[in-house]
């Protein structure tokens, strides 16, 4: 029982010491509120460059006709029109730097810069001058995709979508419900809409949420990225997390939140994924094991003693089939305000 007692204060301690980590690294997101990027942030002029060096992105048009038109539809193009973007770097020469000498050149490809011989770092880079500090992205070189030279222009268009394609792909799974609409692919300049643009790269999740029993990803009602930050976390498998592994799932399971005052240890400690396969399963409640009482005596058994989990009582006994059925008594398996033993 006391070495119980220790293991638990042991995980309290960790847990308040990533909390903390997590508030430090969470607390300086440099927003102005109009645009979540503070234009404080970004240069005057890029270095080495003058403004006198600057044309503006009507001049480029007249030759790029196509990457104008699409680049008009994107926010980077509205930030022209807010006031404390004023005097900024902005539109096409924030991205492709001062264009005077490569327009005076009659279009000098050595005198712009060009991201067609860069690598994917490099272009994320580059939009990280501006996008690292919020939140969201400033945790992305800490990443699977950064990791994997998954940059950002793998997922966004550079130039918005409006030059690609706005009807998405079939899916073979949709619902008539589906919420995917011709021109949803537009959307934050993503190049194809979710999930196909994780699909295509993720071909084995497909399969997983066609599953029995699965969240409707395919059916269009809700979306990776409700559980996934595609710009990488702290966490593992880039889950969206906060602290612990659950945030994902409690915004929408709001009543497994907790607290609780008997906490189910698994659940706090290990998260959801200990006991569901959260894209998909063959078991009903995403369950991992096809019986309930089997994941359950994975840790609660004599044989397998868990150091964490007593072993099932005695009189539990698994020949007599009303100690089969776990969650018949032992209902709120997720925790209990009431109950050590989940009763209710
Ligand atoms: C947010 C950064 C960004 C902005 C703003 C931007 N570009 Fe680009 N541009 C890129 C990247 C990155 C590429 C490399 C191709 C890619 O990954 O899509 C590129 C490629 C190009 C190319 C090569 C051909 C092509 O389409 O791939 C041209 C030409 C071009 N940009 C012109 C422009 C013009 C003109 C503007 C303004 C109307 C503009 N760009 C605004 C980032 C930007
Ligand atoms: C007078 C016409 C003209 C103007 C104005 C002009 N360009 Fe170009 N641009 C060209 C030509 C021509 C090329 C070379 C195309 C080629 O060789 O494939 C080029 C190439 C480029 C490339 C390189 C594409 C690649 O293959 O990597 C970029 C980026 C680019 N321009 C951006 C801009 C930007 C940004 C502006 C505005 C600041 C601008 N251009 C204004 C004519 C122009
Ligand atoms: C000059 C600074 C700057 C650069 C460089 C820049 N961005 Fe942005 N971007 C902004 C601002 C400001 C916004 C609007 C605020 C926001 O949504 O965070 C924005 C918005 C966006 C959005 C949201 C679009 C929407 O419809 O909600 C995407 C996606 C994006 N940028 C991608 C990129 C990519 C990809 C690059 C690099 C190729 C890049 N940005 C480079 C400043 C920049
Ligand atoms: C693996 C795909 C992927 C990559 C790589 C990626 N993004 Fe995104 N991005 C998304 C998706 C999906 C969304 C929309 C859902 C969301 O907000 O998470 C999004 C949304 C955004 C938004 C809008 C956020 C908002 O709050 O409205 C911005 C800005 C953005 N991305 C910028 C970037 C930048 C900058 C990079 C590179 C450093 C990048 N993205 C890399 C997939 C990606
Ligand atoms: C309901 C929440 C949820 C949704 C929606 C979701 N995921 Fe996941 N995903 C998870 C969790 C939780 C894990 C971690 C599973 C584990 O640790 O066993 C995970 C793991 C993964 C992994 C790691 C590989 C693996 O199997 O362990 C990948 C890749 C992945 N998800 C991609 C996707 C893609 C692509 C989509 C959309 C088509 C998606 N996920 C939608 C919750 C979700
Ligand atoms: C251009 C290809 C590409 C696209 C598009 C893409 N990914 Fe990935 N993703 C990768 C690669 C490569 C890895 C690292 C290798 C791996 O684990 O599969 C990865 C890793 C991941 C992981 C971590 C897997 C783990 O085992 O820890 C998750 C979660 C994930 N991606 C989710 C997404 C989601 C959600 C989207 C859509 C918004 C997306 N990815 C779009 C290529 C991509
Ligand atoms: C965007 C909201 C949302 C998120 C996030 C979410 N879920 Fe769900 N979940 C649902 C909905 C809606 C259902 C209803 C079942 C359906 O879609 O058929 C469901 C069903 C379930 C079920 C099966 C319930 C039953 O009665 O069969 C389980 C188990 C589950 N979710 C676990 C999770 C876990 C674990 C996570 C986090 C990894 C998670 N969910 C994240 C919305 C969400
Ligand atoms: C210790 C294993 C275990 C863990 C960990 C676990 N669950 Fe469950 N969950 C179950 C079992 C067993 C059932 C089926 C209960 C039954 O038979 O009625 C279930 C059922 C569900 C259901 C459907 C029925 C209901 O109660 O609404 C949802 C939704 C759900 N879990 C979500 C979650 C979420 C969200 C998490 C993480 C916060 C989580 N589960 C963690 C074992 C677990
Ligand atoms: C991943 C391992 C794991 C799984 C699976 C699991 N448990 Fe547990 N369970 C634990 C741990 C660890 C404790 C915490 C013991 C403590 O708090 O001291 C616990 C506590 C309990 C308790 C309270 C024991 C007490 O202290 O009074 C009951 C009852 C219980 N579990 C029943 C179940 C049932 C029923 C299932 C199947 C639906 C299940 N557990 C699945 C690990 C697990
Ligand atoms: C018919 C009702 C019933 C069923 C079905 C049932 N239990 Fe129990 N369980 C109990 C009772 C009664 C207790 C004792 C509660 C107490 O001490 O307050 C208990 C206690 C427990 C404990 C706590 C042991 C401890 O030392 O604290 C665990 C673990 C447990 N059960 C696991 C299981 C598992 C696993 C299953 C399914 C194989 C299961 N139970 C099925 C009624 C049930």
């Amino acid at each position: 029982m006391a070495s119980r007692k220790n293991i638990k204060l042991a995980l309290l301690g960790i847990f308040t010491v990533f909390s903390v980590l997590w508030l430090i690294s969470s607390t300086f997101p440099k927003v102005d509120g109009t645009t979540g990027i503070d234009p404080r942030d970004v240069p005057h002029v890029l270095p080495n460059t003058n403004a006198d060096d600057y044309v503006g992105s009507e001049t480029c048009a007249a030759c790029h006709e196509d990457q104008f038109k699409s680049f008009s539809e994107t926010k980077h193009a509205k930030l022209a029109k807010l006031g404390s973007w004023e005097g900024k770097v902005q539109g096409c020469e924030s991205c492709h730097g001062p264009g005077k000498n490569h327009v005076d050149g009659g279009g000098d490809k050595s005198q712009i810069i060009s991201f067609t011989n860069k690598t994917s770092k490099q272009i994320s880079e580059s939009c990280l001058t501006c996008h690292a500090g919020k939140e969201d992205h400033n945790k992305f070189r800490r990443g699977d995709h950064w990791r994997n030279n998954v940059g950002c222009t793998d997922c966004h268009s550079a130039h918005g979508a409006a030059s690609h394609p706005t009807q998405i792909g079939s899916i073979t799974n949709a619902g008539i419900d589906s919420d995917f609409k011709p021109g949803t692919g537009t959307e934050k300049m993503l190049k194809v809409s979710e999930p196909q643009l994780c699909i295509s790269c993720h071909a084995q999740t497909k399969s997983q949420f066609s599953q029995p029993f699965h969240h409707k990803v395919l059916e269009g009602q809700m979306k990776c990225s409700d559980c996934h930050n595609a710009h990488g976390d702290f966490e593992l498998k880039n889950a969206r997390l906060a602290v612990g592994g659950d945030a994902a799932c409690i915004k929408c399971h709001t009543d497994k939140k907790g607290p609780f005052v008997y906490e189910h240890l698994p659940i706090t400690v290990e998260g959801c994924a200990t006991c569901h396969n959260t894209h998909g399963s063959s078991n009903p409640k995403m369950l991992k094991r096809n019986q309930v009482r089997q994941l359950c005596l994975e840790c609660h058994s004599s044989i397998f003693e868990d150091d964490l989990a007593p072993g099932a009582p005695g009189f539990h006994r698994q020949d007599n089939v009303r100690y089969q059925n776990c969650t018949i008594c032992h209902v709120k398996i997720h925790g209990s305000q009431t109950h050590p033993a989940f009763f209710r």
